[in-house]
């Protein structure tokens, strides 16, 4: 479920707020002049959002006047689906399509810009390195701002990493990796600091656990988060719980925001209903904040000027259409985002992998012999019934989890070509295909495993201490 209360009764008739936010960025945009791509997609999105308007209540939409009839629109908000098939919020994914979540739409639907061919080329000339596999296969597809960060990283301004997790167990699973990859890879390229937040509180005020549990939580994860290579002396890594308290600046930041967020808004983009609790609803401005380097003065010497740069899937970007909306008006530069796309369940694109379903995914404390099992089991093939028919019709590589994964996770882009076609022309079949997915990711996971034993309670530690990294601000 989304935090909103479904059994809240629908408000007298009302405009769709998810129309009037719209229209309000589409003129935000035009005001700041933003890039034409950014005001374009919005604009497409206020056409769409009109038509819905005018399909249901049968008037065309004036702004400010309310429909004649007591026709209620259901205002989901800008997180939630508008067309009533993708559904793609900080804690639902799903959609009817076995190929998955449709990337184009929610560019358009979110605001967003896509990851093209020109912006990988330009990362790859600028940090003069070849783009990694999740840039190279549209695994991170959609940005704000990324061309912005790229012109003042030429100009010799750095930027900052931030990126987190919500610590609601302590296996995390394959799908909670993608974003740390990817940090990492930006990490090493650009040579920048990080800062990582788990949302202990967050997990605390959203599940049925006590806050004990959400800490520990947190520090385990910290461990995987640890064991993906990250350098001691580049990254900061914090629980909510520990940080909120410890440093004045950045609870500061807070409350910042929280004065330029109404309620109204964090109803409108989260869907909190009445029977949420309060913690909930102020929860968004504590996700924002990391967003703006004063508030991490022992990192940034108090500038507030540092830009910052947000890997993460595109389920976060609510929390980040917030923060961007509130940057200007509290005074800070407008953090940058790069989304990924979901690791989808093994039973299939129609949902993102989830740590409550076992059966779903495949978890960082897996054996070979459970990823094998798993594999074999559960992962949805595009192959056909009987070898046969394989053979002779070949199977679809577009909605076999197996292929998908191995996009993910194979390196070689010739090999996953091959793969790709010998599977679609019938030459391989589901269960050698499967094999390949196996020899993949037993010795990732393993290797994943290893790693993660070697990180002791002093390094998390050391990662967890608030303290100046090893760059000069
Ligand atoms: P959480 O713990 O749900 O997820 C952690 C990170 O993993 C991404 N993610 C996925 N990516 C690909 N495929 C999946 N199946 C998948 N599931 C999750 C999420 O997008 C996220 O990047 N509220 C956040 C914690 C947070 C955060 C942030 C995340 C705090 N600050 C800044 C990103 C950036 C949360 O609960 O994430």
């Amino acid at each position: 479920m989304r935090g909103a209360d479904p059994s809240s009764p629908n408000p007298s008739p009302v405009l769709p707020k998810s129309l009037t936010s719209q229209g309000e960025l589409v003129r935000t945009l035009k005001t700041e002049k933003a890039v034409k791509a950014d005001i374009d997609a919005a604009v497409k999105l206020l056409l769409k959002l009109k038509a819905d308007y005018k399909q249901v209540t049968g008037q065309d939409y004036k702004a400010g006047c309310p429909p004649l009839e007591s026709t209620v629109l259901e205002d989901t908000g800008p997180a939630a689906a508008v067309d009533g098939e993708d559904m793609v919020d900080p804690w639902n994914v799903s959609t009817t399509s076995a190929k998955g979540v449709d990337y184009d739409k929610l560019i358009v639907r979110f605001g967003s810009s896509k990851v093209d061919q020109e912006l990988v080329d330009r990362i790859e000339r600028v940090s003069g390195k070849k783009p990694h596999r999740f840039l190279r296969r549209g695994i991170f597809f959609s940005h704000r701002d990324m061309h912005q960060v790229l012109d003042a990283y030429e100009k010799n301004k750095s930027f900052y990493l931030y990126t987190g997790r919500g610590p609601s167990s302590e296996a995390m699973h394959v799908g909670h990796l993608i974003p740390f990859i990817f940090t990492k890879w930006l990490q090493d390229t650009f040579d920048i600091p990080l800062v990582i937040q788990l949302t202990d509180d967050e997990k605390y005020l959203w599940k049925d656990l006590s806050l004990e549990d959400c800490h520990r939580y947190a520090v385990e994860n910290a461990k995987d988060i640890i064991a993906c290579g990250f350098d001691v002396n580049k990254t900061f890594i914090f629980s909510d719980l520990d940080y909120m308290g410890a440093s004045p600046d950045f609870y500061r930041n807070v409350v910042k925001i929280q004065k330029h967020v109404t309620f109204n808004q964090v109803k409108g983009i989260f869907g909190f209903g009445d029977s949420d609790c309060i913690g909930k609803i102020a929860f968004p401005a504590i996700q924002a904040a990391p967003s703006f380097s004063n508030s991490f003065p022992q990192i940034f010497k108090g500038r507030k000027d540092i830009q910052c740069l947000i890997p993460c899937a595109i389920d976060q970007d609510p929390y980040f259409r917030m923060t961007r909306d509130v940057a200007p008006r509290i005074g800070y530069p407008k953090p940058a985002l790069l989304h990924s796309t979901f690791f989808p369940a093994l039973q299939g694109a129609q949902t993102k992998m989830s740590a409550s379903d076992a059966n779903s995914s495949i978890f960082l404390t897996d054996t070979p012999k459970q990823i094998k099992n798993k594999v074999n089991k559960h992962a949805f093939s595009g192959g056909k019934d009987t070898i046969e028919e394989h053979r002779k019709y070949g199977g679809n590589p577009d909605v076999d989890v197996s292929f998908m994964y191995l996009t993910f996770f194979l390196e070689d882009d010739e090999q996953l070509d091959k793969i790709r076609q010998d599977y679609a022309s019938g030459a391989l079949l589901t269960g050698e295909l499967k094999k390949r997915l196996i020899d993949t990711l037993q010795p990732m996971i393993t290797a994943h495993q290893e790693r993660r034993k070697q990180v002791t309670e002093e390094m998390v530690l050391k990662f967890m201490t608030p303290r100046p990294l090893d760059f000069n601000f």
